[in-house]
């Protein structure tokens, strides 16, 4: 059975500059190409989940502009409802400038636009989307008090909730005792604990400390060096990346998330939830952008299958 997932989050348009380089203060340089590619944390991850088979409904905001209608248009071609997606009048779609430059690394800067505008209300509007879902995914590219109101319903109505505070910011107290999962990197992750991550041991002390402030599991994904699994009472467990060329890392951590919530709403188990959701994000570095890079379940099932062949 498709498990229901309700993404409350940012929609972008990404303005992507393929580069040899990231060019420094006060230089220009001349790039290799330039697209322009659906984007967003919370369009990410709802277009994973929904690729991987979730019946996916996002609660968000874009500009009365074409971004926002090519925007919607995308969803929809992901079979992802978007009746609960306000289209907001003399406002701006958001837009990421992103440069990506030739050994992958990549400089964003966003402009958030319509999604500062979902506000509580928009999420008492939508609540049936929230309480009647298997999961809530959530990320910080949209208004916090927002982001508070949908947790709140989810957790009320026993809706497992998977968080993704990215951009991260300071969060209320007592917030983290409703997170069923929170996936964070080490950036992340050593901000919302306090506790600096630079290897695996010092991440296994940050998710404890993320697991104290009430979270029921710590997914702290670290990129080359794979992911943290952490749950109260058990040893931390490590999950070795998968080895792919890299392009683009770009949508890489939306793709784990929404593929991860639609793994875990198929009632996988953890560990096997974790390794979908790695080849999934894999498989997203290796293309440029975000949304033109992230997997469907055809496109899972062949790379798996590689992969096995390869490492017999
Ligand atoms: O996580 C990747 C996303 O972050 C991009 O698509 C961009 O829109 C920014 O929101
Ligand atoms: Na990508």
């Amino acid at each position: 059975p498709s498990p229901k997932i309700t993404v409350v989050g940012s929609i972008n348009m990404d303005l992507v500059f393929r580069t040899p380089r990231i060019p420094v203060t006060g230089e220009t340089i001349t790039g290799h190409q330039f697209v322009q590619i659906a984007g967003g944390k919370g369009a990410n991850q709802a277009v994973a989940a929904a690729r991987q088979g979730a019946k996916t409904t996002m609660i968000a905001c874009v500009g009365d502009d074409a971004y926002g209608q090519q925007s919607l248009h995308g969803l929809q071609a992901d079979q992802i409802k978007t009746d609960h997606i306000s289209i907001i009048a003399d406002c701006a779609t958001g837009v990421a400038g992103i440069m990506v430059d030739d050994r992958a690394q990549n400089i964003i800067v966003i402009a958030p636009g319509a999604n500062a505008k979902l506000s509580p209300q928009h999420i008492e509007q939508a609540r049936s989307a929230i309480t009647e879902a298997d999961l809530l995914i959530c990320q910080c590219e949209t208004p916090l008090d927002t982001v508070e109101a949908a947790i709140h319903l989810a957790h009320a109505h026993g809706v497992k909730v998977v968080f993704n505070p990215a951009p991260v910011i300071e969060l209320p107290v007592g917030l983290l005792g409703k997170i069923d999962y929170l996936v964070v990197n080490e950036t992340e992750a050593g901000q919302l604990s306090q506790i600096p991550v630079t290897d695996l041991s010092s991440a296994q002390s940050a998710s404890r400390q993320l697991l104290s402030q009430g979270v029921r599991c710590v997914l702290l994904t670290m990129g080359e060096h794979g992911v943290c699994a952490t749950k109260a009472t058990q040893p931390s467990e490590h999950f070795p990346a998968l080895k792919v060329k890299a392009i683009d890392t770009t949508a890489a951590g939306d793709t784990f998330v929404g593929a991860f919530a639609h793994a875990i709403g198929q009632g996988l188990a953890l560990h096997a939830a974790i390794e979908e959701a790695q080849y999934c994000a894999a498989l997203t570095v290796t293309k440029l952008g975000a949304q033109s890079s992230i997997p469907n379940r055809t496109e899972l099932e062949h790379f798996k299958a590689a992969q096995n062949n390869q490492s017999r």
